[in-house]
């Protein structure tokens, strides 16, 4: 059933497959016409173009190193910020990186409600001089079979959460990216998504010590492309559920409605842990493509839980991991 690589409808919604292709079709109509680029290549991303440094953003002032930090190499700041999942900004991996002044990024107001004693609305900056600025280096692991390490900056998501005191009816959080309907973004203006983004975790997901709000990475300010100014990374799960941009949290009694399990819930589960042993659907999930690599490198075995196993495996203790994929 599963194939060992991604096809170009990865994760991703007829609509915007249905572009690609496309796209491909008019590579090769350009083809005819004695142009050699390869439309293979367009959908499994260019690596960034050496000849034109990535762009860097502002450096953060005291950035504390933390003992959050796998022993792999770095995944190169290019990539990191080129090779993008950021539909709102566009459905292709270099597109957000090119529309990044798209993104409105201040002023920037998070609003948290729900099951919580003390409901409001949290600003950038205060975000910014309140919480510490530590570096953590995760592993991320996209659905898609591709892997990369990064320095984030940001603090633990349950540190935010308590200020708003959630009471014992929240069971889940809820995440939203922005969406400003008359000022929709140029993903958003061009794909059915049925915006916002939406994203969710259980509550004791929620609060583990590793669930980050990032900040920043390699010491400066997010990019826009990579979720500035505030984007979730759950370094255990796919890639989807790290939600860039966002500006809503709720606490909820009930298990939110999230994006990719609502678009296609056969394929994106909820919970979305890093499981070499289920398969997508349409492709194997045991190995996976080290982002920046050398193409003779080969793909790397992918680790339960994307290797962080000892800290997080206790909170699924008792549920079928091939159930909640
Ligand atoms: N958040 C929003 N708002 N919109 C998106 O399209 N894509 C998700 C996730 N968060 C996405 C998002 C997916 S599929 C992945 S793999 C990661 O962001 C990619 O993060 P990166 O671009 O920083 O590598």
């Amino acid at each position: 059933m599963s194939s060992s690589q991604p096809k170009p409808s990865e994760i991703t919604p007829k609509e915007v497959w249905l572009t690609r292709r496309r796209w491909i079709q008019s590579g090769l109509a350009l083809g005819v016409l004695g142009a050699t680029a390869g439309a293979g290549a367009w959908w499994w991303g260019r690596e960034p173009d050496e000849a034109t440094p990535a762009r860097h953003g502002r450096p953060l002032e005291g950035v504390v190193k933390t003992g959050y930090r796998v022993d792999e190499p770095l995944t190169d700041y290019a990539d990191v910020t080129h090779y993008n999942n950021f539909l709102e900004l566009g459905s292709d991996k270099e597109t957000p990186a090119e529309r990044a002044a798209f993104l409105p990024t201040r002023p920037w107001t998070v609003r948290v409600d729900g099951e919580c004693e003390a409901p409001g609305e949290i600003d950038i900056e205060t975000i910014l001089k309140v919480y510490p600025r530590e570096e953590r280096v995760y592993r991320f692991r996209c659905v898609e079979a591709w892997y990369m390490v990064v320095p984030w900056v940001g603090f633990s998501l349950g540190d935010l959460l308590r200020r708003f005191k959630p009471t014992s009816k929240a069971k889940y959080v809820a995440f939203e990216s922005l969406y400003d309907p008359d000022h929709p973004l140029p993903g958003q203006r061009r794909l059915r998504l049925g915006w916002p983004y939406r994203e969710g975790l259980r509550m004791d997901e929620a609060m583990h010590p590793l669930t980050l709000l990032a900040t920043g990475l390699y010491g400066e300010e997010l990019p826009a492309q990579n979720g500035a100014p505030l984007r979730l990374v759950v370094p255990w799960k796919y890639g989807f559920k790290s939600i860039k941009s966002v500006v809503r949290i709720h606490f909820s009694e009930h298990q939110p409605v999230t994006t990719w399990n609502r678009l296609q819930s056969d394929e994106y589960g909820f919970y979305a842990n890093v499981n070499p042993e289920v398969d997508h659907p349409r492709w194997s999930q045991r190995r996976h493509r080290v982002l920046g690599a050398s193409v003779f490198a080969g793909k790397q075995p992918t680790q339960m839980f994307n290797g962080y196993a000892a800290e997080v495996a206790g909170l699924y203790r008792g549920m079928d991991l091939h159930k909640f994929f």
